[in-house]
């Protein structure tokens, strides 16, 4: 196969998710033995088989190919590190990775998911690889979720469902630090005072929609703050604006004087608008993006 069609090759194969092992036996001496692979599959129940191809060209080949017992180890997400070893430090990969013997006398992996302890039944020569075909002799698993390999990365199905809730649970929120002649327009809550606010469905275009809630009422300025609060998985975008002759929002009047001393619905809302209230006196307002403990300021024109 031509190098251009063995790369589209590896990269096809790749479109195939997998977990990720670690392979062990011993030499006749006693030394340990170890690569990471990925090509484990279950064979069958009855008898428990399993299979594991070895490549040709790995220094450990012909050991593998012609061991009495082999064991594997399929990794648990977080044990990239493991992986990375097995797969290529050249010194003694068992001196680094905790593990113990399995009842054969085989290393297996300390924090393994699953821990294959085999005889080996058959070695059957696959091209560039030799299948190693394996009776499961032993074996023990815990409820621990695998790591993941895909397109020549690791992924934790862990951390992707927990970003992907995450991302379908997430509040859209638009608030306006509403001012009016040194007052601002704040709604009350049980845990304290906030710009009024309203939750929209999507991103969108945040000013459009405020605008429509707030028509009449106030002339929307700049953004002034967008932020992601992940306390209430919410993600907040501010604007300034001033009331127009015969507002007709509900909320308290707040002297933005006294805002320093009230007691805010969360602690990004209060840090919100205390630095509206510092920024208020010199009308030098700032854009702050970032999220409830750190972020960015950018200046902008001053108003409103
Ligand atoms: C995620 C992953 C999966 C791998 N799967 C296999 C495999 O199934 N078979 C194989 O022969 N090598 C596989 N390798 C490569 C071997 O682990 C690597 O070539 C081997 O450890 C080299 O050992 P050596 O230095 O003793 O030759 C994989 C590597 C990685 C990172």
């Amino acid at each position: 196969m031509t190098p251009p069609d063995r790369r589209a090759l590896r990269d096809a194969f790749g479109g195939f998710m997998t977990g990720v092992t670690v392979v062990t036996t011993r030499e006749p001496d006693g030394s340990a033995l170890g690569f990471t692979a990925n090509s484990f599959s279950s064979v069958s129940l009855e008898p428990p088989m399993l299979l594991v191809c070895s490549g040709r060209s790995l220094s450990s080949h012909d050991v593998f190919a012609t061991c009495a017992h082999f064991a594997v180890s399929v990794l648990a997400e977080g044990q990239e590190d493991v992986s990375n070893v097995f797969a290529s430090f050249k010194g003694d990969r068992f001196a680094r990775i905790a593990h113990a013997p399995d009842a054969n006398g085989i290393p297996v992996i300390d924090g393994a998911v699953a821990k294959f302890s085999c005889r080996r039944v058959r070695s059957i020569p696959g091209g560039d690889h030799t299948i190693l075909l394996g009776e499961v002799t032993g074996f023990t698993h815990s409820d621990g979720l695998g790591l993941g390999y895909a397109r020549g990365r690791y992924f934790s199905l862990g951390l992707e469902r927990a970003a992907v809730f995450a991302d379908s649970t997430r509040r859209i929120v638009a608030a306006a630090l509403i001012e009016q002649d040194g007052h601002v327009l704040l709604e009350e809550t049980p845990e304290g005072m906030r710009p009024p606010q309203f939750e929209f469905e999507a991103q969108g275009n945040l000013r459009a929609a405020m605008e429509a809630r707030l028509a009449g009422s106030v002339i929307l300025g700049s953004a002034y703050s967008i932020f992601d609060d992940r306390q209430t998985n919410t993600h907040y975008t501010c604007f300034l604006a001033q009331a127009t002759q015969g507002c007709a929002l509900a909320g308290r009047l707040v002297p933005i004087d006294d805002l320093a001393g009230l007691t805010f619905e969360t602690p990004a809302i209060a840090a919100l608008c205390t630095r509206f209230a510092l920024e208020y006196g010199t009308r030098d307002f700032t854009l702050y993006v970032g999220d409830e403990a750190s972020g960015d300021r950018h200046e902008i024109s001053k108003e409103p």
